[in-house]
């Protein structure tokens, strides 16, 4: 039984649309929705068998479906680095989630090549990268330079950000409703610079965006589809600063990555 929307309920869905375009989020799920609804005429009794639970198809009507298209604000801009700008003035001065409150100096959006084939995604900016207002720009940072120096290729090559652009306080790991509030602008830039491949460093990067809770063990060593763009798993730095008998074993995850996108790594001197 097809149900179309009510002035009422398309006024609340309206303004729950913009709610979430204020947030940062575009898209919306559209597949139809099928609804258990109990007929109108059902009470439930004691004494009488229940009945069954009638099924309707919600129906949205072409233009109301409209409601769900507002196209985000970079949608048109052909020049990437033009339309990160566009995300970054979105954010604007961030007070969406509790880390605005608890004592962040800056938004770290992103840095690097706005047209890079490589993104990196780390967890979220630590105290180095809330002051200088740039990602892995501490000690993790410069292993992770290094790491991209090994691939013969420099930061300047690939495009690196966070799952959530505010350092949380004491370095805490991200909480889940400070991911899922931050990380739609993450999408957003991604879908501007169209890597062709992501690496997640990290457990917290790759189960925020693969949307899994698996151990390390199991991602690494693998390729994921994060929504059409290949996405490989390997260490976030400070887990190897901490262990580095295990760089042997990113460097692997890195040569995946380089095989992937045709890179060969740079002559050793004297070869
Ligand atoms: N760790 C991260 O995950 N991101 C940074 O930007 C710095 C350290």
């Amino acid at each position: 039984m097809p149900r179309v929307l009510d002035e009422k309920t398309k006024q609340a869905l309206k303004e729950r649309i913009r709610y979430y375009n204020e947030l940062g989020i575009y898209d919306f799920y559209r597949q139809e929705i099928t609804e258990l609804l109990q007929p109108e005429s059902a009470e439930t009794s004691i004494s009488e068998p229940m009945t069954p639970r009638a099924k309707a198809t919600l129906t949205i009507a072409p233009e109301e479906s409209d409601m769900f298209s507002n196209p985000k604000p970079e949608a048109n801009i052909a020049d990437p680095a033009a339309a990160l700008r566009v995300i970054r003035e979105d954010i604007g001065d961030c007070t969406r989630c509790r880390l605005s409150k608890q004592g962040r100096k800056q938004i770290v959006f992103g840095v690097g090549n706005p047209k890079a084939d490589l993104m990196f995604i780390g967890e979220a900016p630590g105290a180095d990268e809330d002051e200088q207002g740039e990602p892995f720009v501490g000690r993790s940072g410069q292993l992770l330079t290094n790491m991209i120096k090994a691939m013969g290729i420099t930061r300047e090559d690939v495009y690196i950000a966070n799952i959530i652009k505010c350092r949380p306080p004491g370095n805490r790991q991200p909480e889940r409703d400070e991911c899922e509030t931050c990380s739609p602008f993450l999408m957003r830039q991604i879908a501007v610079i169209k890597p062709k491949a992501i690496v997640a460093l990290g457990a917290v990067a790759a189960k925020t965006l693969l949307a899994i809770n698996a151990p390390m063990s199991e991602l690494r060593g693998r390729w994921f589809d994060f929504r059409g763009t290949k996405l490989a798993v390997t260490y976030h730095p400070a887990f190897l600063l901490r262990d580095p008998r295990q760089k042997g074993e990113a460097w692997k995850d890195l040569q995946m990555v380089m095989k992937e996108l045709g890179m060969k790594p740079p002559a050793k001197s004297g070869e």
